[in-house]
């Protein structure tokens, strides 16, 4: 009898170490002092013992139960008070919420801006075909980068041969065709999007980035009218005195074609030799755009006539400027989802 109880203190004090909540307590009680308990079991086999036993078992059952009584007591009121701290009434916390990422914004703040000026925003398609690719764009057939080197071709039956294979888009001027096939002038065009060039992935480069392109098609739509809502663009976007460059260029579905750098906004180029600006490198220009008058082919491709309307067009990257202006130094920042990186912005 004298083993029993002691036995019975131990698992006692062992389940009580585990017990937390009020009603982890209760089932304790239930336990260790309800009708079924083993305390109860060694209380009715004090019967058999002898005189001398009886009158120990008794004493030291009774001390027992006294224990687990106001362990029990202490406990709860423990549990009790510890629940108590608990203001269920207080708000709750809204946690982290999520944001735009980088690229989003930046790709909203300039869609923004020439939406001020009249432009409507049309998302073109990623997969495309060579038609609206490089055909319809006056690509030559025998262009470079038709070449599967520089064009993700995709594996998959064409729906209409005359168009060609299908593609995923390594420019965003297809959107070009696809609005002026659908659309009769006046037009004032954005479309941003994905895409895609099978580039060697570092620090500048990936085989995905985004682009937005722009341009209007109307009578007596000139290269000055280029000039103005470029102008505007890069005073709106990097800095309110900005300048820019246009550095005559080729593209075969523009003509003439020009390549635009815009005065660094950091040091409005006048950081030269050595002290060397850390956005411009000391060249004083940020490279931003290609753009032009839209090729007559192009325009008569799409069933406009070249001799009553004409257009511009201009394209340009989207992580370039978001880098430039937020001083990111790696490409592949955007894509590798680092909550760190992304909650920056
Ligand atoms: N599509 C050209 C590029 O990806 C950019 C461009 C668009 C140039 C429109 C002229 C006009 O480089």
């Amino acid at each position: 009898m004298d083993n029993d109880i002691k036995n019975l203190e131990a698992r006692f004090n062992e389940d009580i170490k585990n017990a937390v909540t009020a009603q982890d307590i209760e089932f304790l009680r239930v336990r260790y002092l309800g009708r079924k308990s083993s305390l109860n079991d060694l209380f009715a086999g004090i019967v058999s013992l002898n005189k001398e036993e009886k009158a120990r078992a008794g004493r030291n059952l009774n001390i027992l139960k006294q224990k687990i009584t106001s362990c029990l007591d202490e406990k709860l009121k423990g549990s009790q008070s510890s629940e108590e701290k608990f203001d269920l009434t207080f708000p709750a916390s809204s946690g982290d919420k999520g944001s735009l990422h980088i690229l989003s914004r930046v790709n909203q703040e300039i869609c923004a801006i020439f939406e001020r000026l009249g432009f409507d925003i049309i998302e073109g398609a990623e997969i495309e075909d060579e038609w609206h690719n490089f055909t319809a764009l006056n690509f030559p057939g025998d262009h470079p980068s038709r070449d599967a080197f520089d064009t993700f071709y995709l594996n998959i039956p064409p729906v209409d041969p005359e168009k060609g294979k299908h593609l995923l888009r390594c420019h965003t001027s297809p959107s070009q065709i696809r609005v002026m096939e659908e659309n009769k002038p006046p037009l004032a065009v954005i479309s941003p999007g994905r895409v895609y060039r099978p580039d060697e992935v570092d620090a500048t480069h990936s085989f995905m980035f985004h682009q937005i392109e722009g341009f209007a098609v109307d009578r007596e739509i000139n290269f000055s009218h280029l000039k103005g809502v470029l102008f505007y663009f890069a005073r709106e976007f990097f800095s309110g005195d900005a300048r820019l460059r246009f550095r005559p260029h080729f593209f075969p579905f523009t003509e003439p074609s020009a390549e635009v750098d815009v005065s660094c906004f950091k040091c409005s180029g006048n950081v030269r030799g050595e002290k060397k600006c850390s956005v411009c490198k000391g060249k004083g220009w940020l490279e931003i755009l290609g753009c032009g008058m839209i090729h007559p082919h192009v325009l008569e491709f799409c069933g406009i006539d070249s001799s009553k309307y004409q257009g511009f067009a201009f394209g340009m990257g989207v992580e370039r400027p978001a880098m430039l202006k937020y001083g990111i130094d790696d490409i592949r920042l955007f894509t590798e989802n680092d909550v760190k990186f992304l909650e920056q912005f």
